[in-house]
């Protein structure tokens, strides 16, 4: 197909023309930006359809002509839906006008999300009860006026690849008798690590009602004395309503003080309860954050490729759009000044407004642990351009690398000159750690350097969802301030600790170094959080099945792992990862009779793989 430059200069080839041409060329030119930005515009948020039909119909006809039609698909080329669906686009158009509606209804066949043929997926799965026979679908009848066409695009255009495809697929197995190997998501108690004794004893006699617990006459008999001592102290904070009642919306100041000091003495530099926000688990927290900073289509927010998929899933929810900036596999998944730099320059050039860029640190899914020097560059970065940063650091009581330790960006941002004024929001959590208890939703975030009145207007928000639950505020003071040396359950909370925190040390390393010894698979070490994430090479015809199948490479992959093996992984690509690399992410969290026996089967499996699509 020619295309509209092409066009024009055919036309008007006579030197005469050639200022037209010009001018005409500049307007085209503009056209297909205009276009270009409209329809990723759409793909990123799902949102925009009328505003994408407005810029094709340049005739303001109400109808896309076969020849706006070609101008708008050489703006755009392919990106971002499959071929066959331009191709179809191009068939509707041959003979007539596109009505607007029309236009609308092949956008969402044109962008049928993956995700949600996942979910038909997880439909066509359920089955009753009792008979075991698979649930009945609904009639695609038109009685829903909820429905794919009119129901938000922003939520349909999200994906979520921790609980993707392969994990249904996994539940599928498990419930035909198959035994599985969950290694899908950092959910460590989910597989098998024990709850710490003494946060679970003080959460008790938190809930239980007086007389059950801390007046029982032989209270001290049942619980050592400091878990007594650090309920009473706990039920005095929180008041005779007890923890079925609502709390502040900011959640109860005396565990806020807990959080500032436990940032106070791990950064020596103050903190205030006055900017912590308890939170139900982190997510909260970054969804919190994130719906006060998007306010247009063109809000860009950066992350790191690849990424924990909340980021990429409330973006896209909430309609922003994601800049993703790359992080180097070869400099250990370092975020590079240059990377940074080009990636901002780029979403400029589109009309982007980036207000915020997160990192992970420890890193999910890649494990890597910032060095000063490493935080120091981003910071300078998110300082000198006036961007946000919100730095996820939920990791970071797990450092296994000898050679590293964390160190949190307000830290570091508080010691690197220039850095003064850097807008910062940070974000701990109790599912992490040792502590694992995911269930519990605990977590808080820290404001530093915010605007007032957003933070007026964060407190606004949290109070539209009244307070993070009251058990996970427990949770979160306890984190913080676990016994000392000399309390009575010092030694045993000690030793379940260790016995957790040196398990997944030493699988990390046996993990990873077995990993690495596959021909064909590659890891960096995993110097923190909960993950490995290797590359694999893949031979071309498996690339090519994959194709055939609808499935990214590491997706068909990860698939045949689960179907041989019974290790649940996610595939990489579900993380986002440079054109071409192919890989996935497991855990080590199962416990060391689990995990080294998957080692060996992730060697077999690999061969037999590579064996079958040679
Ligand atoms: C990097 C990162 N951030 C945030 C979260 C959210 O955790 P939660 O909401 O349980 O605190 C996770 C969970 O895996 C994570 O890996």
């Amino acid at each position: 197909m020619i295309n509209a430059h092409q066009l024009l200069a055919k036309r008007f080839a006579h030197p005469r023309y050639l200022a037209v041409i010009r001018a005409l060329s500049t307007q085209v030119n503009h056209l297909a930006r205009y276009q270009k930005m409209n329809w990723e515009t759409f793909l990123s948020t799902g949102r925009g359809s009328d505003n994408l039909f407005r810029s094709i119909d340049t005739n303001h006809t109400d109808n896309i002509t076969p020849s706006e039609l070609h101008v708008f698909l050489d703006s755009v080329g392919h990106k971002g839906v499959h071929p066959r669906a331009f191709k179809m686009l191009n068939e509707l158009a041959h003979d007539h006008n596109l009505s607007r509606k029309e236009f609308k209804s092949w956008l969402v066949l044109a962008t049928n999300f993956q995700q949600e043929q996942e979910s038909q997926y997880a439909l066509s799965y359920e089955r009753h009860p009792h008979t075991g026979q698979r649930k009945p679908q609904l009639d695609e009848d038109n009685f829903h006026t909820w429905n794919e066409h009119t129901m938000s695009q922003a939520v349909r255009k999200m994906q979520y690849a921790v609980r993707g495809q392969v994990v249904m697929r996994a539940d599928e197995l498990k419930a035909e008798g198959k035994d599985i190997l969950y290694t899908n998501i950092g959910n460590p108690q989910a597989v098998g690590q024990s709850p710490i004794t003494y946060y679970r004893q003080v959460m008790a006699l938190c809930d239980l009602p007086e007389e059950d617990g801390v007046d029982h006459p032989n209270v001290y008999e049942m619980f050592p004395a400091d878990v007594v001592n650090r309920a009473l102290e706990f039920r005095k904070t929180i008041g005779p309503a007890g923890t079925g009642a609502y709390t502040g919306s900011q959640g109860i100041l005396q565990f806020r003080h807990d959080v500032a000091d436990f940032i106070t003495e791990r950064d020596g530099h103050p903190a205030y309860a006055g900017n912590i926000f308890l939170t139900n688990g982190a997510s909260s927290a970054i969804e919190l954050v994130l719906t006060s900073i998007i306010s247009s289509e063109l809000d860009g927010i950066m992350i790191p490729i690849p990424q924990y998929p909340i980021y990429s899933a409330l973006i896209a929810k909430l309609a922003g759009r994601q800049v993703g900036y790359f992080l180097d596999e070869n400099s250990n998944w370092a975020a590079t000044e240059s990377e940074l730099t080009q990636r901002l320059q780029e979403a400029q050039a589109n009309g982007i407004d980036v207000k915020a860029l997160a990192i992970i640190n420890p890193g999910n899914p890649t494990g890597q642990v910032y060095s000063r020097e490493d935080l120091e560059v981003i910071c300078k970065f998110c300082s000198d351009n006036g961007i946000v940063l919100l730095a996820d650091e939920v990791y970071q009581r797990n450092v296994y690398s000898p050679s590293k330790s964390f160190l949190s960006a307000k830290k570091v941002a508080l010691e690197t000159p220039g850095c003064e004024y850097l807008q910062l929001v940070s974000f701990h959590s109790t599912s992490k750690g040792v502590i694992g208890e995911c269930g519990r939703r605990g977590g808080y975030m820290e404001l530093h350097n915010i605007d007032k009145t957003v933070q007026a207007q964060l407190y606004k928000l949290a109070s539209s969802g009244l307070c993070s639950n009251v058990p996970g505020q427990i949770t979160t003071s306890l984190m913080v301030k676990p016994p000392k040396r000399g309390d009575v359950s010092y030694d045993r909370f000690q030793k379940e600790e260790n016995n957790i925190f040196n398990g997944m040390k030493n699988r990390a390393k046996a993990l990873v170094e077995s990993l690495n010894k596959v021909d064909g698979i590659s890891c960096n070490p995993a110097e923190g959080a909960m993950y490995a994430f290797p590359s694999i090479e893949l031979p071309p015809k498996a690339i090519a099945a994959a194709d055939e199948q609808h499935v990214s490479p590491d997706t068909l992959y990860a698939l045949s792992l689960l179907e041989e093996t019974g290790i649940c992984v996610v595939p990489a690509s579900g993380f986002g990862q440079k054109e071409g690399r192919f890989g996935f992410r497991t855990t080590f969290l199962p416990p060391d009779d689990k995990m080294l026996s998957a080692v060996d089967k992730f060697k077999s499996h690999h061969e037999n793989f590579c064996a079958k699509y040679s």
